[in-house]
């Protein structure tokens, strides 16, 4: 289906504006291809092409599609923009190979009805490096219809987390899925039951957090959302148990779990650095949650990057915000983890690349006739370790100090490349994204 469109630019004959050769993970094995790459940015064909069009040879190094972090946290408006921003958090995307995010609605104001909706799309365009979806947030009844044309996604708290105060009272969550389910569009939820949390406190550490908001409230949250309408698209958010893993693949619903569930515990670090919601599990849970990802069990890997400032961090526990950042290192950390024999790269670029950007309904996320080029090359030899520091994040600091990761040497974005040898060199000329569901053609949204 997605081969059409690049098909019939090959019968009208239209030349490649480049090619990009090297080697890339088709069929299931890494083999020589050359990409042609037409001049709307789009992937043209696969194969051999006797052309005069510019050819980069990538040599020894990998062609990877990019990444789609289906979760980020870029708090604007309403944010320290000295921490974060679209701008920065986007250029930060754009090294770490991702191609497009979807920004959370947990704004001041929240993104809960157009006027708010409006005023940040504003603030996208001219501004991202990278291409942006933004969630709203259902919470004005009033509000959902003309939400639902503008918006990519909606987003539902069950819970209190950073910018939200107040939740949906239990008895509205049925009637307003259901109202959901009508609009059509897809639906992420933050699935903590707040009826579950402790009330021992203050919290010190992540291993009392993890007491405070315990596993139960995950699985109590997603109890309620399997009785969810079956026409509903929905996604469960950063997931960090195993059980919630078979239990939302037999229900068939789409899910995400973040590189920190996946690779942190709640003995990993002592401080606020590792304070998130929801919060890092025993490592008997984060161990059962890394081999369900490695058997290719978890359908999207997404960073809920949430920066906070160091000094806000390095209040007590107890009253520390929580979030941690994450977009740029989401897609090193794990290729690092390929590279070193623990994960099939066939596996994280599903979860990574493919997956996500089928939910979104977007064309992208695989290398195939009729797909954006927005590729990446990676040498799987040039591996770094993590400073903080170094990283472009404002805030300046990474609960991943020292891991081992692989950054993407190119990144191109329809065809243009906007990372060079590790280095930003693009302009801010991401497009603000909506759900593409074409009737026929075109990606088709993923089945629950
Ligand atoms: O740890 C978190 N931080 N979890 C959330 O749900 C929100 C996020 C933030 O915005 O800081
Ligand atoms: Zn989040």
């Amino acid at each position: 289906m997605s081969g059409t469109r690049g098909d019939r630019e090959q019968e009208r004959g239209s030349a490649p504006e480049l090619i990009l050769a090297g080697r890339a993970l088709l069929n299931g094995r890494l083999q020589p291809v050359e990409i042609a790459i037409d001049g709307e940015g789009r992937i043209q064909s696969l194969g051999r092409v006797r052309t005069g069009a510019p050819r980069h040879d990538v040599g020894d190094a990998v062609i990877l599609p990019a990444a789609t972090d289906l979760h980020v946290h870029f708090r604007e408006p309403g944010g320290d923009r000295g921490v974060e921003s679209l701008a920065t958090g986007t250029v930060q995307a754009a090294l770490g190979g991702v191609t497009l995010v979807g920004d959370m609605p947990n704004n001041d104001p929240p993104i809960a009805d157009l006027d708010a909706l409006e005023s940040k799309q504003r603030l996208v365009v001219g501004r991202a490096a990278v291409d942006v979806l933004l969630y709203a947030t259902p919470t004005r009844a009033a509000a959902l219809e003309p939400l639902s044309r503008a918006a990519g996604a909606f987003k539902i708290y069950l819970s209190p987390t950073t910018g939200i105060r107040e939740t949906l009272p239990s008895a509205a969550l049925g009637p307003l899925l259901e109202r959901l389910a009508a609009l059509g569009l897809p639906v992420t939820v933050h699935a903590e039951e707040p009826d579950r949390f402790g009330d021992r406190s203050p919290p010190r550490d992540p291993v009392d957090w993890n007491a405070h908001r315990p596993p139960e409230a995950e699985t109590a949250a997603i109890d309620r959302l399997l009785t969810a309408p079956a026409g509903l698209r929905l996604h469960v958010a950063h997931v960090t148990l195993p059980s919630s893993v078979e239990r939302l693949r037999a229900a068939r619903v789409s899910f995400e779990a973040t590189p920190h569930h996946l690779l942190l515990h709640d003995r990993s670090g002592p401080d606020a650095r590792f304070k998130v919601n929801p919060p890092l599990r025993s490592e008997a849970d984060r161990r059962g949650l890394w081999e369900a990802f490695r058997r290719g069990e978890v359908p999207c890997v997404a960073s809920d990057h949430a920066p906070h400032a160091p000094d806000r961090k390095e209040l007590p526990f107890a009253k520390a915000p929580s979030g941690m950042p994450g977009v740029e290192t989401l897609l090193p950390l794990l290729l690092a983890r390929c590279r070193n024999g623990e994960l099939e790269l066939a596996t994280l670029l599903r979860a990574a690349c493919d997956r996500p950007a089928r939910w979104l309904g977007q064309p992208l996320g695989r290398i195939a006739p009729g797909h954006r080029a927005n590729l990446l090359v990676v040498d799987f030899k040039a591996r770094t370790r993590l400073d903080g520091k170094r990283l472009h994040a404002p805030c300046g600091w990474t609960a991943f100090e020292g891991w081992e990761a692989i950054f993407p040497r190119e990144h191109y974005r329809d065809g243009r490349r906007i990372v060079e040898g590790g280095e930003y060199v693009g302009r801010p000329s991401g497009r603000l994204v909506r759900p593409e569901y074409a009737p026929s053609g075109g990606p088709r949204p993923p089945r629950r």
